[in-house]
């Protein structure tokens, strides 16, 4: 196992040895400050890279250079033109999928036989993107007013976008950013996460190789409160795209202040998924077990709050957790291995500290419960998947995002009763109903209070679909025309004719 690491650790081609330096106006350079930080792989603890290490200036110099671009020739590329470097570039990520997956497995944890599944994902948003690129429009629009005055809308892109993103998911997320906004005509500086850094840097080489002008996109490594914080407040960005935590994104409110730059926030959440006795059973357990701990958890929309009708309520938990036993764990290279580390060691003590404060509480740990050890796992940061039974609505572990492969399961009797404790969240990104019956799942539906209701499914995901959030899971659309939308102005015209 960990020969193989080693193994593909050494021959990745972009793992060559030398650091990894940032992009700015169509040129790597390293941070101003000489500064590189290091990417870990949370599967071993080596260091993959280093990487440079961005803070205030290099963010300036990125701004100015994502400036200069939008004021020059890239605001004269026709939709058609952006379309076609959008699909050239579609076509360089299909053809490097393999490293591109791998690296975010190295980097991140995830499985790579996960990260192979998300492939037509990644590559597809990107064929989107280019399709949109070509339908963009404002509105000619009939007024009242006396005489003869014509009006319309001209949709135009927004500007600079700073995109500052997470680790779990590193290349859709930097597509989910960058896509758009290539497709709108804005210009960009996305700021990775500093867990996960790598993929975005090597997808920015790949752009450059389709084609994208210099300055168009910019990437700056480097840390959330000094990088991230000096692109949330610039005062020449126009719209923030943030994906992260809600206490980072309250930050990021705070920090848009200054110019009143536009903002979309993805944020965390404590997602409810529902169970009625009435689902079919076997679907519904792989369903509600995987709808947590996919990727170890660390998703913002995971089901962490699985809700189950009380008359089945210790045969489906049960069933759960032997669900979760069997899975294998272990260093996510291995394809074999379906659940890979937690990122980091600051997100694993985050999550076995949360271990701990369930069962203080009084949760019964039906499955996991505590950091795995031994062998490999020493080297890594592993939590095996987690059921907790026993769970009440007020304890912390049914009300705080763990981010961790961990599920809080609460019996319920009736479906009013449902919605109402599934409502009583400050979040409202996911959540899941699992029913034969058409009826409970129209009423779910429009009960939950929450950016997406999947039935008899989860987390399903595709370009066109609108994905976000209701109350603390943040503000905004991504995917489908609603992002669109966010990286576009609408300006009235009114020609009065003679
Ligand atoms: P985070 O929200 O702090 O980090 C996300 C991104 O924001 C990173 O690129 C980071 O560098 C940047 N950032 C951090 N502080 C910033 C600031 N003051 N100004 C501007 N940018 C800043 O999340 P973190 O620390 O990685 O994870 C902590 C918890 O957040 C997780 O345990 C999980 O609960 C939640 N989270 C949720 C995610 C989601 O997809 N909704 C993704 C990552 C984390
Ligand atoms: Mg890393």
């Amino acid at each position: 196992m960990a020969m193989t690491a080693d193994r593909i650790h050494q021959t990745h081609p972009f793992l060559d040895g030398r650091p990894k330096r940032m992009l700015i106006d169509g040129k790597w350079v390293e941070a101003a400050s000489g500064k590189t930080f290091d990417s870990i792989n949370p599967a071993t603890g080596e260091v993959l890279a280093q990487v440079a290490e961005g803070d205030a200036e290099d963010i300036r110099r990125a701004v100015a250079a994502a400036r200069r671009a939008f004021d020059g020739s890239w605001s004269k590329w026709k939709p058609y033109e952006r379309q076609q470097v959008l699909l050239k570039l579609a076509d360089l990520v299909e053809q490097h999928i393999d490293d591109l997956t791998m690296l975010d497995t190295l980097d991140m944890g995830a499985p790579i036989t996960r990260m192979r599944g998300g492939r037509r994902r990644a590559i597809g948003m990107l064929r989107y993107y280019a399709g949109m690129a070509t339908s963009i429009h404002g509105e000619t629009i009939e007024n009242s007013l006396p005489g003869e005055i014509f009006s319309y809308t001209l949709k135009e892109p927004v500007g600079v976008v700073g995109a500052i993103i997470p680790w779990n998911g590193p290349l859709t997320a930097a597509i989910w950013k960058v896509g758009p906004a290539l497709a709108t005509g804005c210009t960009i500086v996305l700021k990775p996460a500093e867990e996960a850094p790598l993929t975005a840097l090597r997808f920015a080489e790949l752009a450059l190789e389709a084609g994208v002008p210099e300055g168009v996109i910019n990437v700056v490594p480097g840390y959330g409160e000094t990088a991230g914080a000096a692109l949330a407040a610039h005062m020449d960005v126009d719209k923030v795209a943030f994906t992260g935590s809600h206490l980072t994104g309250q930050k990021i409110i705070q920090a848009s202040a200054g110019n009143l730059k536009r903002v979309s926030l993805e944020l965390g959440g404590k997602s409810p998924d529902i169970v009625f006795a009435d689902a079919d059973m076997e679907s519904t357990v792989s369903g509600a077990a995987m709808a947590v701990f996919s990727n170890s958890g660390q998703i913002c929309s995971a089901g962490t709050r699985l809700f189950v009708e009380r008359k089945v309520y210790e045969e489906f938990v049960g069933r759960v957790a032997e669900f979760g036993k069997k899975l294998k764990v272990g260093n996510g290279v291995d394809p074999e291995v379906q659940i890979g580390p937690l990122v980091s060691e600051q997100q694993l003590d985050r999550v076995t500290g949360y271990l701990d404060i369930g069962k203080r509480e009084g949760a019964r740990a039906m499955s996991g419960g505590e950091r795995l050890k031994g062998a490999e796992y020493d080297r890594g940061y592993f939590v095996p998947p987690t059921v907790f039974a026993d769970v009440r609505d007020d304890m912390k572990i049914a009300q705080e995002e763990i981010f961790g492969p961990v599920i809080s399961a609460i019996p319920f009797t009736d479906l009013d009763e449902v919605i109402g404790r599934a409502n009583a969240t400050l979040f409202g990104l996911g959540s899941g109903v699992w029913t034969r019956d058409v009826s409970k799942a129209h009423r779910l539906a429009k009960g939950i209070r929450a950016g997406s209701v999947w039935v008899n499914c989860y987390q399903a995901m595709d370009p066109a679909v609108p994905f976000g959030g209701y109350k603390m899971s943040g503000y905004g659309r991504e995917s489908g025309l609603q992002q669109l939308e966010e990286y576009l102005n609408v300006k009235a015209v009114w020609i009065k004719t003679a």
